[in-house]
């Protein structure tokens, strides 16, 4: 199992590239399954997660090809025939967001047996309400033996969907399986996170009609369906996460780094909270710079919401930010019940950190100290290796194949700002 060894102490000066987002990438790949023409995808990540989600496709008789094109890396997903509409345990429970096959094989095909995903480290994750809108829109949903076998003979028919509380996947989910259907869905209360304008820019660009309603007064996607999506060339939208984890690097080590290809106001919450705590900003056209000389951080309290509001996957670099700032800071996560893992392992690196509930009161602390660590989940192992950039001495991230989910090229990108990282292969000797 590979682990990542850093040693701390290193100033960051630089320029990082931003690739395209993880969570538009696997939705964009899944929406693919509703033509039977090809969709190229470009700015692609190459990632743990794309290539788990690109094996069950194959099973499902997508042609999957990769290559470097004129905008980066692309991949071209081409399903002529669903030759299977299984999903099965070994692979959706590797990678949960595989799950959203389940509605484009429905809307396509009219069946599905798709396995339910289960828990999750930060989280029990239901799914609850995919299900729940996926019958509304007309689909016979039963459960045996942890599957989900779903059926809609005649077609998906359009409805009017009220989430009760916003859920990324369960509107992804909706519009992929309406855009297919008959008549008119509304979604109600639907997330509004950028990945879900991607999709819908996505699918609109293949022939789908889906919309947002901004005089409605809860946030509204209107879908009209249509009979028949064609293939597309589509650009992944830039990664707002892994934009706003190296700004949260940068802050830590010091330095100046400018991350290109990103889109700042995409993490807006996460920059004003970088700026009070004295790091400075600059946006760009397309990035922007960050740099921390000197003095220390100032703590600053957030909140986790869903968008607009400060990103739950930015939640653990943040705290691993706050453990050095001189003073107090109050971190409260308000969207998974349990997403604070990666406290245990911050406090191995000398931070003096609380948890009461969904609050973690981070008393700043002067100076951190390396350590070995174990990684819990994608996001909280990356708040790990931002803590060790800053420590002294040096750290080691077991587990690493979470940050390998949703980082591409992680060390290379650091050690090209002169951080001190490198990957240690199995059981093999150090890579440098
Ligand atoms: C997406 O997860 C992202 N994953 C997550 O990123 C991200 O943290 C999350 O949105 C919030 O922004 C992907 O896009 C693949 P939700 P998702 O449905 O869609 C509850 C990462 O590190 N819920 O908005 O699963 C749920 O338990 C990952 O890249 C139900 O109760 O998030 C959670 O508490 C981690 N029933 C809340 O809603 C449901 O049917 C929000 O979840 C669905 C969700």
């Amino acid at each position: 199992m590979d682990r990542i060894a850093i040693t701390g102490g290193a100033r960051l000066n630089g320029e990082i590239p931003i690739g395209g987002a993880k969570n538009s990438a696997i939705k964009l790949m899944a929406a693919s399954l509703l033509t039977e023409e090809p969709v190229r995808l470009t700015n692609m990540p190459r990632l743990a997660d794309t290539r788990l989600l690109g094996r069950l496709m194959q099973r499902l008789g997508t042609q999957i090809e990769e290559r470097d094109g004129p905008d980066g890396q692309e991949t071209t997903l081409h399903t002529p025939e669903v030759t299977s509409t299984i999903a099965p345990y070994d692979l959706v429970r590797q990678m949960r967001a595989s799950f959203n096959v389940l509605g484009p094989l429905i809307a396509r095909t009219g069946q599905a047996k798709v396995s339910l995903p289960g828990g999750c480290a930060i989280g029990a994750r239901p799914v609850d309400l995919h299900l729940m809108a996926l019958e509304a829109l007309g689909a016979r949903i039963d459960l045996h033996e942890g599957y989900v076998y779903a059926q809609a003979p005649r077609g998906l028919k359009g409805a009017e969907i009220e989430f009760p509380f916003s859920s990324v996947g369960a509107t992804e989910h909706a519009m992929m399986a309406a855009v297919l259907a008959e008549g008119t869905t509304v979604l109600k209360r639907a997330a509004q996170e950028p990945e879900l304008d991607d999709l819908a820019e996505c699918l609109n660009a293949m022939g789908a009609k889906v919309h947002r309603d901004p005089a409605a007064n809860l946030p509204t996607i209107v879908i009209e369906g249509v009979s028949k999506l064609s293939g597309v060339t589509h650009r992944v939208v830039p990664d707002r996460i892994e934009m706003g984890t190296y700004a949260v690097a940068a802050a830590m080590a010091g330095g100046e780094v400018k991350l290109t290809g990103g889109r700042p106001e995409h993490i807006r919450p996460l920059i004003e909270a970088l700026e009070k705590a004295g790091v400075t900003v600059n946006e760009l056209n397309d990035g922007m710079v960050v740099a921390r000389n000197g003095a220390r951080l100032q703590p600053v309290n957030i909140e986790t919401d869903v968008y607009p509001a400060f990103a739950t996957d930015l939640q653990a670099q943040f705290m691993a930010l706050m453990t050095m700032a001189d003073g107090d800071s109050v971190i409260k996560e308000t969207v998974f019940e349990n997403r604070f893992m990666h406290v245990a392992e911050l406090r191995r690196f000398g931070a003096d950190i609380s948890v009461s509930g969904n609050e973690a009161t981070v008393h700043g602390v002067p100076k951190l100290e390396g350590a070995p660590v174990m990684a819990t989940d994608l996001r909280a192992s990356v708040g790990l290796v931002i803590a060790a950039l800053a420590a002294k001495g040096e750290t080691i991230v077991d587990r690493v194949y979470h940050l390998d989910r949703g980082f591409e090229r992680l060390e290379e990108k650091l050690s090209a700002c002169g951080a001190n990282v490198r990957r240690i292969k199995g059981d093999g000797p150090i890579e440098d």
